[in-house]
This record gives C-alpha cells, structure tokens and sequence, in this order.
C-alpha cells in the first residue's frame, strides 16, 4: 500500500493509502479528495488534474511526458513542480507523496 498525502488551497489535508498501479488522479477522484475534476478520465486532454508536487518528491514521480508538457504549457498557472495527476502512476517508490490541489480547480 502507498501513502498519498493531498493538501487542498486552504490547508485541509487529505492523507489516502492506496493500491500501487492505477494514477494519483484516480486515488483522489475515488477517494473523494475535492480539487481534481479529471473531466478527461485520464487521457491526458483536459489539464483538470492538475496538481503541485511537492518539491521533495519532484524528481521521484519522474519525468513529464510530450502531451503533458503539451498541456501544462497551456496553463497560466503552472509551476516548476506542475503535474498532470493522471499522468503519475502509484508505485511502492511513491510511498509518502505529497501533492497539492491549485485553488483555480475548485
Ligand atoms: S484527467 Fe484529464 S488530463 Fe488528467
């Protein structure tokens, strides 16, 4: 099991432990974690599971990939440690992650 933990724009935390193998969007959206609209399903094509890593875990939840960039280039309100949730699979490696939910996906 892998311990997620999702800090929302106010602070509230949301600390999850979850199955490794599907995405942190997805522990979030089926654990009712408020901030991440996933409007795509996670197909990579909406940017609404946008998060920001925390900047002891930016290198450990690995590179970003092309049509990522490609969608986070088109946020105004993207970071250094901007991530596409649904493009981060949960692996035993993950265990500790922390993640927060931007205020402009509430
Ligand atoms: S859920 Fe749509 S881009 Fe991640």
């Amino acid at each position: 099991m892998v311990n997620i933990l999702f800090i929302e724009h106010d602070n509230t935390q949301h600390p999850l432990t979850v199955e490794p193998g599907g995405s942190v969007m997805l522990a979030a959206v089926t654990n009712g974690v408020p901030g991440i609209d996933a409007d795509c399903g996670g197909c990579c094509s909406c940017a609404t599971c946008h998060v920001y890593v925390d900047e002891a875990w930016v290198e450990g939840v690995g590179p970003i990939g092309p049509t990522e960039e490609a969608m986070l280039s088109l946020s105004s309100d993207r970071k250094e440690n901007s991530r596409l949730s649904c493009q981060i699979t949960v692996s035993e490696e993950l265990d500790g992650l922390v993640v927060k939910t931007p205020e402009f996906q509430y």
